[in-house]
């Protein structure tokens, strides 16, 4: 029984365009992955600047090429074996000689897959067993994950306590030494985060009540953007943080002014005006600012108050920050904020936040303080980063918040907490 001739070239256009379709897929694909990481692109993984980094690029690479070269023997192997044996139409009814059960073909394709699987398998578990590998030498950095920030404790004075006097608390932005390495303990304050700079490392799951070892390192300064890959809520996709590694004795000197107490506002400014409305309002009981209110908080460096994750983030000095409120909007931009644009960013793709100095990996002059994102922030946080922070979630009959509610703060005293707050160097 054959087929008309034009039902046989529709099916032919059919299968070609399919075939194209699924080429042109696999080459947009191929495109993005192999070059995504020299176009700017903050988050791909193919362009390691740090030694885990690339311990994993080493360990992807012949993994790609055997995939690669699998790919086009199967595919290469289906689309000779459906043309050679295609219906021509001259079909005599004779069942062809069947392949099945034949032993040496069986063992063959048993044997060969589980080969290049133990081979790809063994290098897998050494790369993990590296990546996994203590450091005690290493600098040592608590990370811990919350509805929908991050936060660090260094471990500043080398004592093994990460919250002691010495230590150093902060948020949104870590900073390290290049060509150093940096041991964290990733948990979290409320539930499972995913803790990932991917030019620097894989990605580590920040749990409730588990503290789970991580390390990073880069190579050369610069501002290394990450991203919370555990969906936690409502403000998941707004958990950013960013990495900024500068030179060592940059480092050293971001430690010495971390581990002293915030700046004094001038007698009679604004600025003394905004510390008395951070005491006065909300703010002070979630909120550390070391050396004002230390006597307001619960425990070491933590507040456990109107926050289902207990602590809101540390703000003693806040201004050397680039970025605020899970480093979503910059506190340093490079354009104005406007109500569309609140982060005053969207068509700048350099350095996020540039606070200045060593803090921006090379470009020391800083940008100007974007104020009105910082006004719009205070003026309704909830609005600018979906939280439950309107209705509280009741824990234990106690209700509590995520993330930060509008405190219903007048213009007057938003102006003051901003001059405040750009002191707090
Ligand atoms: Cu934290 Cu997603």
């Amino acid at each position: 029984m054959s087929s008309s001739p034009v039902r046989k070239w529709i099916a032919r256009i059919l299968v070609g365009l399919v075939i194209f379709t699924i080429a042109l897929i696999f080459a947009l694909m191929t495109k993005e992955f192999i070059w995504g990481g020299s176009t700017g692109h903050e988050l791909t993984t193919l362009d390691p600047q740090g030694k885990f980094s690339q311990s994993i690029q080493t360990l992807v690479n012949p993994v790609f090429a055997i995939a690669a070269v699998v790919f086009v023997l199967v595919m290469g192997g289906i689309g000779f074996i459906a043309w050679k044996f295609r219906d021509r139409g001259d079909d005599d009814d004779q069942f062809p000689v069947q392949l099945h059960g034949k032993t040496s073909f069986e063992i063959g394709w048993t044997l060969l897959p589980a080969l290049i699987l133990a081979g790809v398998g063994v290098f897998t578990v050494l790369t993990l067993i590296d990546l996994n590998k203590p450091a005690p030498q290493a600098i040592q950095v608590q990370v811990y994950g919350q509805q929908w920030w991050w936060g660090f404790h260094y471990d500043a004075d080398h004592d093994g306590n990460f919250t002691g006097d010495g230590d150093v608390t902060t948020a949104t932005e870590l900073i390290i030494p290049v060509g150093r390495e940096v041991q964290l303990s990733v948990t979290s304050n409320d539930v499972i985060h995913s803790f990932w700079i991917p030019a620097l490392n894989g990605k580590r799951d920040a749990v409730p009540g588990q503290s789970h070892p991580w390390k990073l390192e880069a190579k050369t300064a610069g501002v290394y953007r990450g991203q919370c890959t555990e969906f936690c809520g409502l403000s998941h996709a707004n958990m950013r943080m960013l990495v900024r590694a500068v030179p060592e004795d940059e480092y050293e000197a971001w430690i010495a002014n971390q581990q002293k107490t915030a700046v004094e506002p001038a007698k009679g400014s604004q600025a003394e005006a905004g510390k008395n409305v951070f005491l006065g309002q909300l703010c002070s009981s979630c909120h550390l600012i070391n050396g004002v209110n230390n006597d307001k908080v619960e425990g070491p460096k933590g507040v456990k108050s109107q926050l289902v994750s207990g602590v809101a983030p540390d703000l003693t000095h806040f201004a050397t920050r680039g970025t605020f409120a899970g480093s979503i909007f910059n506190l340093y931009g490079p354009d104005p904020a406007t109500a569309d644009d609140p982060s005053g960013n969207a068509d700048d793709t350099s350095l996020p936040g540039n606070p200045g100095g060593a803090l921006t990996g090379g470009d020391s002059a800083p940008y100007p303080f974007n104020q009105p994102a910082l006004e719009a922030w205070l003026r309704n946080p909830p609005a600018m980063k979906p939280a439950y922070a309107t209705t509280p979630t009741v824990v234990d009959g106690v209700p509590l918040l995520r993330g930060m509610p509008n405190l219903g703060l007048s213009e007057t005293q938003i102006d003051q907490l901003v001059a405040y707050l750009e002191t707090l160097k």
